[in-house]
Formats: C-alpha cells, sequence, structure tokens
C-alpha cells in the first residue's frame, strides 16, 4: 500500500482528489488539514476509517516527523494561497524522504522549485510543483503540438471558468493580483500588465461560447519562454461565468490599479460568499484554451488551437487531473524522476485527461 497524506483533503480541490484517490485500493489515503471535524466529516463520506482522519498544520514545526510517524510516502500539497509561503512544507516532505506534489499557481514559487533539486535527488524524491491546469496540463499541450512548429512564436492561452466558485485559497490566489503590476513576454519585450485587466472576449466553442477574459499573472509566464526558445509572446487569461461579475472584477481592479483601493485581498471572503450564492443563476459551463502560432514544419504560417470544455458544473475537477495521474503512477510503482521541478514533461495530455475519465469534460484537439 503507499500511503499519501492530502494537506487541506478536505478543501475544494483537495476533496476532489481524495475522492479520486479513495478509489485506488492500492493507495492508504490520509484526509489532513487543520481541523479535525472536518476531516473526520471527510473520511466518513468516502466510507473511509476515521484514523484516516489527521489533525495536522502544514506549517508546524515538526512536520516531517509527523510524515515519518504517519509512514507517508507521498504528500500532495493543497494548502494554498501559495503565493506568499515559503518551501517549508516541501522541505519537510523530502527530509521525511516522502515525495512531494504540489498544486500551486503562484508564478515565482512554481518557478523556483528547482531550487530544492539537489536535496530532492539526494534524498531520492519525486518532488513537483504546479500539478494542476497551469503549467501541468497547458505544458502538456505545448508539448504534444511541439514537432508541428519549426518556430513556436506565440503561445496564448485562457480559462473561462463556470459557476462553482473554488475555494478560498484559490480565490486569495488569484484576488491578491487583481489590479497589480507584473511582466510577461510580449513580441520579444518583457511589459508590465495589471491583474484582471486587459480585458477580452473570447469565442470559446459551444456551449460555452462568448466570454469576457483578464490578464492573470501564473507560472506559465516565466516557465513557457524558458521551455520554449523560439517564443516571443505568452498571454494567459481568466474570466467569469458571469460577464457582469467579471465586469465587477475588472472595474474593482481598475481601482487598485488607481490607487484608489489598495488591494481586493479584502473583499475575498464577502466575494467568495456572493459567487456560491450566484451559482444557481449562472452557466454551469466552462473551458480552457491553448493557442499555438508560428511558423510550422513547411515553412507556412501555422495556428492550432486546442479547448476542453466541461459541463455540469464538472470543470473544478480538471485542476486535480495532475495530482490524481501522479498519484497513480506512484501508487503502481512507475519511476518518476528524483529532483524538484516544475510540473511539465512528467505527463501527457492523455495521462491527463485519463485522471478525468467519467467527467462531463471533452476535449477538442487541435
Ligand atoms: N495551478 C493551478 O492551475 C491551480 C488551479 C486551481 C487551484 N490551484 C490551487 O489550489 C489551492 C487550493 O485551492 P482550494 O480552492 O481547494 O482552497 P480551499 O478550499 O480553501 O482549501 C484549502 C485547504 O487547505 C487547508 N489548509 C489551509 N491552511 C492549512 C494549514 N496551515 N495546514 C493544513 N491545512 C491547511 C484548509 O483547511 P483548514 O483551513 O481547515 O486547515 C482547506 O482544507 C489554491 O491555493 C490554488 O492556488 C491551482
Amino acid at each position: 500500500m503507499h500511503t499519501i497524506l492530502v494537506l487541506g483533503g478536505y478543501g475544494f480541490f483537495g476533496s476532489r482528489i481524495s475522492q479520486a484517490l479513495a478509489a485506488n485500493e492500492g493507495i492508504r489515503l490520509l484526509i489532513g488539514g487543520r481541523n479535525i471535524a472536518q476531516a473526520q466529516s471527510a473520511v466518513s463520506k468516502l466510507e473511509l476509517s476515521s484514523s484516516q482522519a489527521i489533525a495536522i498544520d502544514a506549517h508546524a514545526a515538526n512536520l516531517s516527523e509527523r510524515l515519518v510517524e504517519l509512514k507517508v510516502n507521498t504528500l500532495i500539497h493543497t494548502a494554498g494561497p501559495f503565493q506568499n509561503q515559503d518551501y517549508s512544507v516541501a522541505l519537510a516532505a523530502i527530509s521525511a524522504g516522502v515525495n512531494y506534489i504540489d498544486l500551486a499557481d503562484g508564478r515565482d514559487f512554481v518557478a523556483g522549485i528547482e531550487q530544492l533539486d539537489s536535496l530532492a535527488r539526494e534524498r531520492g524524491v519525486f518532488v513537483t510543483s504546479g500539478a494542476s491546469s497551469l503549467p501541468a496540463l497547458s505544458s502538456a499541450v505545448v508539448d504534444r503540438y511541439l514537432l508541428r512548429f519549426k518556430r513556436l512564436e506565440t503561445i496564448r492561452h485562457g480559462i473561462g471558468s463556470g459557476a462553482r466558485a473554488p475555494g478560498l485559497a484559490t480565490m486569495q490566489g488569484v484576488f491578491g493580483y487583481c489590479g497589480k503590476p507584473y511582466t510577461r513576454l510580449q513580441a520579444g519585450h518583457w511589459q508590465t500588465v495589471y491583474g484582471w485587466l486587459d480585458l477580452q472576449h473570447y469565442h470559446f466553442p459551444k456551449p460555452v461560447g462568448a466570454r469576457f477574459l483578464g490578464s492573470c499573472d501564473v507560472p506559465d509566464l516565466v516557465l513557457f519562454p524558458r521551455r520554449y526558445q523560439d517564443v516571443q509572446t505568452v498571454t494567459f487569461h481568466a474570466g467569469f461565468a458571469s460577464a457582469s461579475a467579471h465586469l465587477f472584477v475588472w472595474g474593482a481592479s481598475q481601482c487598485v490599479r488607481l490607487g484608489i483601493i489598495p488591494s481586493l485581498s479584502s473583499f475575498v471572503t464577502p466575494l467568495h460568499w456572493i459567487s456560491q450564492w450566484l451559482e444557481p443563476f449562472i452557466s454551469d459551463k466552462g473551458a480552457m484554451f491553448v493557442a499555438m502560432e508560428g511558423v510550422g514544419i513547411d515553412d507556412q504560417p501555422l495556428k492550432l488551437e486546442w479547448h476542453l470544455v466541461a459541463a455540469q458544473n464538472h470543470g473544478p475537477y480538471i485542476p486535480c487531473g495532475a495530482a490524481i495521474a501522479l498519484a497513480t503512477k506512484l501508487a503502481r510503482g512507475d519511476q518518476l524522476p528524483s529532483g524538484a521541478m516544475p510540473c511539465m514533461g512528467i505527463l501527457t495530455v492523455e495521462d491527463y485527461l485519463a485522471a478525468l475519465h467519467g467527467f462531463d469534460i471533452r476535449e477538442l484537439p487541435a
């Protein structure tokens, strides 16, 4: 049996990952978080033993000892937001000889995980950050089509979400940079843009249709120019299912940019509450796109566009696919590389989507 502890295992994404792993007979699943009552309720819903609910604080000084004591083989860290975290959880896992997978979406956090590479190699453990839609799935899509390009010059990608609001940690992460400056590569130059501004109107395939999108600060903006050497432009945009909610966030981000309000961080809890309340009134459909442009192997201009479409509010399972796929590989004894790396080049699109089998999630290949 391969023991996996999901930190934040009763959270929005953690509970979905736990649900998938509980069905795997080769895995002994532990569901952890700071609230033991919530962990107990999660294990009882999954018909697991009450001893599989663990009261644990990700940032406790004795985390490494706890992992050894619990005989954990792999730790899945979903206890975000990651934007201001250090690597103490990953370091505790390495020191305990435990594989580590996180769902981070913080640009510097994911890109910087490589600083733990030699420690992870010495200990012979697999450590990866960003095991989620970005950059795990997004880079797997680009890798799949790369051979069709002589020169891949532009990658534009984005997500239009469905009605179901993610957990507080995700909202704290993404609202933290509303109206705040960050850089992205545009026509070969690093330019400053502002979170949730740069309003776009993108036409997703049916049944999703047109959505407003705003610019987001994500790990891919720095990782893709490193991974794909000819790339001159990398952008990422995201948007809400409700056009009016999106325009509200866009307006509020303008206020932050203009210095009228310092940040949207303090509004996250009421915004989370409002988005849960609005859920029945807005579309349960969402989608992701990856558009790649450049010169094809026949020296002609080439543009490819890949989509993933989710319905019935199944979109929130998509960010869970990487952690489920990696945990499944580790549990069946597949060799994953020792070392610490952003989650790119480890999973194919097929690996990723196999972990989402059974949900109303449909790929439209380029
Ligand atoms: N890279 C991507 O593409 C991508 C996409 C989507 C989401 N994400 C990431 O996924 C993360 C999780 O999001 P979510 O929506 O599931 O958030 P959530 O519902 O708020 O869940 C967070 C969980 O972590 C637990 N937690 C928080 N602090 C903890 C601590 N110190 N020790 C132990 N447990 C702790 C929380 O429980 P307690 O507070 O009770 O402890 C909760 O169960 C986000 O940070 C986001 O960055 C990444």
